[in-house]
Order: structure tokens, then C-alpha cells, then sequence
């Protein structure tokens, strides 16, 4: 694992930089890591150089100081791609890694390629959502981030996975488990507070990336279809909730490749 220092910030960056040809950056969601994408990287590394970050707060990047909206996310991620003299580069973001990448494609498109949304939303949290993230920084106060994540990661695979590939979900939780609680509070304001972008799926004119997990539970299809652009591309994984890239990542691999080849 590399580690960077972002210039003039106190932040660290942890994070994989494998393969050669255009760079791909793949963001992991909320309480995940690198690791989240241990799978994907092989299938995808021979055809492009992938930049696998820990997101600040998470893994073995440091805890940002709050505030710390989705936006300053975007930024600092674009300032270690700017690091890596990367010019430009393909984003693709995970559920939260998602709302990460809408803020880079609002703020900072000329430094994108293309990007891609899995299992993520363009829509804000609605009141109720607001009030679970309410709750959510209350058990990590009161209970610890342990008893938060067991509570949260069977909810991220489809129901039949979670008997069926009990390793995967075991692995999800070791690397939850891995979040500074202040790491996660602070990814939990962030997504509480964060707007509506639709208006960027739909003006963008990027070629966009959608992928839906038939059985996700926590951004169901219809929240990830929100809008049409011609530019978009989209997928629904048969087989898999909100943790494609954990429960079919072959799938997963081979449609961004074909996105990509376009
Ligand atoms: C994630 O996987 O990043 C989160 O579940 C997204 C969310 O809570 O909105």
C-alpha cells in the first residue's frame, strides 16, 4: 500500500496504484476499504491502471477534521490523482464512493474521463433517511463501531448471500470493523448533508456508468435510475445486493470493461 500526503492539508492518503493504460479510479462506500475491490483489481489491472484508495477517515487513511462535506472528498481525492500527475481519469464510485464522484463530476469535470455510479444515487437523503443517520452516530457513540457494523453489513448483501458466501460477509465485516469511529461520524454527516444531484447525471456530458444490484436493499435500482441521458450505460446485476463487487465480480468487471472499451 502507498501512502501520499496531500500538499498543504494534514490529510493521508493510503492507497494501490496497479496496472498501466487509463487510469481508473475506483472509490469503496461508506465503512469499506481497498479492500473492497481485492477482487475486481485483478480482473481489471490488465487493461488499466487502477488507483484504489482508502477514502479519508476509512482503512489506513487518516480522520479529516469536521466539517468534512462529500465535496472536500472530491477535492482532496482529485488532488492526490493531481499528485500522481494524473491529468484525467475515470472515476467509478461505490454507494457513498458514488456521491463522492458526483461531487467530482459537478466540481471538477474536466479532470474526468468518464464515471460511474454502483449502487449509488444521485438523490439527497429524505428526512427519514436523515434521522437513520441521526441514529447510526448515536449506536457509535453509545455501542462502538463494532455492534454498528455487525448490525449493518448483512443488509449490504442480497438475502440469499448472506448463507451462501458467508466468507465474503465475514470479510466485509473485518474491514468495517477497521473504520475510526470518528472516521465514520464524519462519513455519515457528510452523506446526511449532501444534495440533489440529479441535475448532474443529467446535463453531464460524460459518458456515465450505472450499475443496479437486483436485491440491493439499500439503493435499490429505481433509485439508481433516476434520469435519462443518452450518455449513460446501464446494468442490473442479477446476482447481487449492494456488494456486486464482492458477490459477482466477474459480472461487474466485465461490464465496466465494456463501458470502458466504448
Ligand atoms: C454505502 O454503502 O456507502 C452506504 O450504505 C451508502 C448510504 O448509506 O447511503
Amino acid at each position: 500500500m502507498n501512502r501520499m500526503k496531500l500538499q498543504n492539508r494534514s490529510l493521508e492518503i493510503a492507497y494501490h496504484d496497479v496496472g498501466e493504460g487509463t487510469p481508473c479510479l475506483l472509490l469503496h462506500g461508506f465503512c469499506g476499504s481497498s479492500a473492497y475491490w481485492d477482487e475486481l483489481i485483478p480482473l481489471l489491472a490488465p487493461h488499466f491502471r487502477l488507483i484504489v484508495p482508502d477514502l479519508p477517515g476509512h482503512g489506513q487513511s487518516s480522520v479529516p477534521e469536521q466539517p468534512y462535506p462529500i465535496e472536500a472528498y472530491a477535492d482532496d481525492l482529485n488532488q492526490l490523482l493531481r499528485q500522481l500527475q494524473i491529468d484525467q481519469a475515470v472515476w467509478f464510485g461505490h454507494s457513498m464512493g458514488g456521491y463522492i464522484t458526483l461531487a467530482a463530476a459537478e466540481r471538477h469535470a474536466p479532470d474526468l474521463i468518464a464515471f460511474g455510479l454502483i449502487h449509488s444515487t444521485a438523490n439527497p437523503d429524505d428526512e427519514k433517511g436523515k434521522q437513520n443517520r441521526d441514529k447510526s452516530m448515536q449506536t457509535i457513540e453509545q455501542d462502538g463501531i463494532e455492534v454498528f457494523i455487525d448490525g449493518l453489513i448483512p443488509k449490504l448483501f442480497a438475502p440469499q448471500h448472506l448463507t451462501a458466501m458467508p466468507e465474503k460477509v465475514e470479510k466485509a465485516k473485518s474491514i468495517g470493523r477497521l473504520t475510526p469511529p470518528s472516521g465514520a461520524q464524519t462519513a455519515l454527516m457528510a452523506m446526511k448533508n449532501r444534495p440533489d444531484r440529479n441535475v448532474v447525471l443529467q446535463t453531464t456530458e460524460l459518458p456515465v456508468f450505472l450499475a443496479a444490484g437486483k436485491n440491493d436493499q439499500i439503493v435499490p435500482p429505481e433509485k439508481v435510475f433516476t434520469v435519462e441521458n443518452e450518455l449513460q450505460n446501464r446494468v442490473v446485476i442479477e446476482q447481487a445486493g449492494h456488494m456486486s463487487m464482492m458477490e459477482d465480480p466477474e459480472f461487474l468487471a466485465n461490464a465496466i470493461k465494456r463501458f470502458l472499451k466504448r
